[in-house]
């Protein structure tokens, strides 16, 4: 019995040596330790050794199994060290590689520039108001005082839809909804797209304005001055001044159109303002007392001031843009300079 104790032991410590993995290292378990395992079967074996014997022996094999287990135990932590090392090196990730570059969206300079007159109109107080697109006669043109067959029609090339519906030529179509739906006091700013059968370097069929659009009692052209100038030194710098020009809109009576001095020279002459010193900007004017009338309020009462801005225009002076195409035209080496950072 003795003899057989020894060998197992020996065989064991040799089988010992020999793991190098978890599989392995269950394997042994099952051969030797576990319950139908070569121990065991030491165990049962001491029922056929004599009476005096057996306590010595009994001694030797539990001793034997108490070692092995404790061998085993060892074996299995420097096996599970040895695995938690290899997966961390496998995995391990390399922190000075040169990250992957993710591309980012920006918004169109057409969109930072109408985000920033917005700002400038809602800190004034303006309200903003949605027209459609669509519209009919009436609104873009007759009850704005253009009357049908009035030589007027003809300064803005008009898609029609049918005879009386047509895509708004002028964001101006808002005067009319708005004053509809509200009394004055009024202060309402009505960005949007409009569209004309004209398409040159500065124009495109399709493009963008705002209208402005105050009525109280005692407004005058001195207020529209006023509060465009500010304007104009909130988007082009504080240095800038206005004038105005008389001109002609049939919506509006004094009519004018105002000029902001050329915010690169200075007003001294440039090629951004053609050697004038000043850069036409926007049209506007006394809203004409036909136009109230048309919608319900009292002239003798109330009085207004219009505006309306080609939003295309001012973010072509603000980013030195020389083609309005380029603003449809949506090529990356274009927008991607709008990045903001
Ligand atoms: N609607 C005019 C245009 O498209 C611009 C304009 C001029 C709007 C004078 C106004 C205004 O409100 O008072 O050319």
């Amino acid at each position: 019995m003795e003899d057989k104790i020894k060998e197992l032991q020996a065989q064991m410590a040799e089988a010992m040596k020999n793991i190098s993995s978890k599989e392995e290292l269950a394997d042994f378990w099952q051969t030797y330790l576990g319950k139908n395992g070569q121990v065991a079967g030491l165990m049962k074996n001491l029922r056929s050794v004599s009476k005096e014997d057996r306590p010595a022996m009994g001694k030797l094999v539990n001793q034997l199994k108490k070692e092995t287990e404790e061998r085993y135990q060892k074996a299995k932590e420097k096996q599970e060290a040895l695995e938690l090392a290899a997966r961390d090196r496998k995995e391990q990730i390399d922190i000075t590689l040169p990250a992957k570059k993710r591309t980012v969206g920006s918004l169109h300079p057409l969109t930072l520039t109408r985000n920033e007159m917005v700002n400038v109109f809602s800190g004034m107080g303006f309200e903003i108001y949605d027209g459609a697109e669509i519209e009919d006669d009436d609104h873009n043109f007759t009850r704005l005082n253009v009357p049908q067959n009035h030589p007027s029609r003809d300064m803005q090339d008009t898609f029609y839809i049918t005879k009386d519906i047509l895509l708004r030529t002028q964001t101006s179509t808002g005067q009319i909804r708005y004053m509809d739906a509200h009394k004055p006091p009024l202060k309402m700013l009505s960005p949007g797209r409009v569209f004309r059968s004209d398409s040159d370097a500065t124009h495109s069929p399709m493009f963008s304005q705002m209208e402005g659009l105050v009525v109280d009692r005692h407004i005058t052209l001195g207020d529209l001055q006023g509060m465009l100038e500010k304007f104009c030194q909130q988007i082009f710098g504080e240095n800038v001044r206005t004038r105005l020009r008389p001109s002609y809109f049939p919506f509006t009576e004094p009519s004018v159109e105002i000029d902001v001095s050329c915010f690169k020279c200075g007003g001294e002459g440039c090629s951004l303002c053609k050697g004038t010193g000043w850069i036409e900007i926007l049209g506007g004017g006394v809203v004409h007392h036909k136009v109230l009338a048309n919608c319900g309020i009292d002239p003798e009462e109330y009085s207004g001031f219009a505006f309306g801005i080609g939003i295309e225009r001012i973010a072509m002076l603000k980013y030195g843009i020389n083609n309005i195409g380029l603003l449809t035209r949506n090529d990356l080496r274009f927008l991607r300079q709008f990045q903001e950072v």
